[in-house]
């Protein structure tokens, strides 16, 4: 059976996008006779300009650990590949003609929302097209968790335990503020592993008073330090109240980040020494977990399957601990955001963790 299989990383990068192109590349190479595989050059970029290059098995050799991704990534947003805008380019017309042009059996895309979003309407258009969920924000609709969400919160973990030292030395409040715009998977459970004091994140708005009230809780506690764990996205109260793009513009426009301008505010307002700590990307970046690495490959092993059956249209998800698929018509598009009454967030309530809510 001859499968000409393209792949693309789409979205920013994470760890486990090379052990998940592995899992494809070695489960259909070991699963049918004749197999091509075409890298496309950093992501839909990539698709748009026509880069793309057959690759040779053995480029798939030794990259199980390896982080970020071998065939690159550029950001390239929902609204700009599939609106024509100024420059009258036909982005989505390109990426179907260089479908064509490398005589594609089907398209594999890695990636987060936004490339699923892309996902979705190139399988619309009748491309055969099979979406992997990867994103460290874990905020993909369908599946019970994304590759490279576990990695990043390792990394998370051991920045707050790091930081556990230095506030308790110093008798400082520190505000670790970690990546998650939208969602706060990943504040939310570092914030749990690294016994954080608050935790702050998108989904629960804030009182900047009851942060405070958990702050003066922990000194008349004779804590000595504070722990904040907060999503680069969090808000407050007061801003949950602004239409959702005013209060984005305000929030893009500010030059302080969000555990900045807490810190400041806290150290103000009680008079305790603050510091804010942004560790942004590092939580991207390095090898892939253990159990990164176990998942990427089992999604990848699942989507050479369908490959091998030529069923397509598709996201692989984790249910439980099962590998299944998803119709891409249903989960993209659509987010996976922290509910209220989430398992961890009332863990974390039951131990006295504040949500400042
Ligand atoms: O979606 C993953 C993510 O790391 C978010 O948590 C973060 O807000 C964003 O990407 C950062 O994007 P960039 O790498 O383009 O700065």
């Amino acid at each position: 059976m001859k499968r000409r299989i393209g792949i693309l990383t789409g979205g920013g990068d994470c760890p486990g996008l090379n052990a998940a192109i592995r899992g494809v590349a070695r489960a259909a190479y070991e699963s049918m006779e004749d197999v091509e595989i075409i890298g496309i050059k950093d992501g839909l970029r990539g698709l748009i300009d026509g880069e793309y290059r057959k690759m040779k098995p053995e480029e798939f050799s030794g990259i199980l650990t390896l982080g970020g991704t071998i065939l690159g990534v550029n950001r390239q947003s929902f609204k700009m590949v599939s609106r024509i805008g100024e420059d009258k380019i036909d982005r989505v017309k390109l990426m179907m003609e260089h479908y064509e042009e490398m005589g594609l059996d089907c398209l594999v895309m890695l990636g987060g929302n936004g490339t699923h979003k892309t996902a979705g309407l190139l399988s619309e258009k009748g491309l055969n097209i099979l979406g992997l969920p990867k994103t460290i924000d874990n905020d993909l609709y369908g599946t019970d968790v994304t590759f490279g969400f576990h990695s990043a919160l390792n990394i998370a973990t051991d920045v707050i335990d790091r930081i556990h030292t230095t506030a308790a030395s110093h008798g400082r409040v520190m505000v670790v503020e970690i990546m998650g715009n939208k969602a706060g998977w990943l504040a939310l459970y570092a914030g749990m592993a690294g016994g954080a004091d608050v935790i702050l994140i998108p989904e629960i708005p804030y009182d900047p008073q009851k942060v405070l009230k958990a702050v003066k809780r922990r000194e008349e506690n004779g804590k000595g330090f504070t722990i904040i764990s907060m999503a680069e996205g969090a808000y407050t109260k007061e801003m949950a109240k602004l239409k959702k793009k005013d209060r984005e513009a305000q929030m893009s426009a500010d030059p302080l980040t969000v555990g900045q301008r807490l810190a400041i505010f806290i150290q103000k307002e009680t008079g305790l020494e603050s510091r804010a700590v942004v560790p942004g990307h590092i939580v991207r970046g390095g090898s892939p977990s253990a159990y990164d690495r176990i998942l990427s490959t089992r999604f990848g092993i699942h989507a050479a399957e369908l490959i091998r059956k030529g069923d397509y249209g598709y996201s692989i998800a984790l249910k439980g601990t099962e590998i299944t698929h998803n119709p891409l018509s249903e989960i993209a598009g659509k987010s996976k955001l922290v509910p209220e009454d989430d398992a961890v967030v009332k863990a974390a309530r039951a131990i006295g963790i504040s949500f400042a809510d």
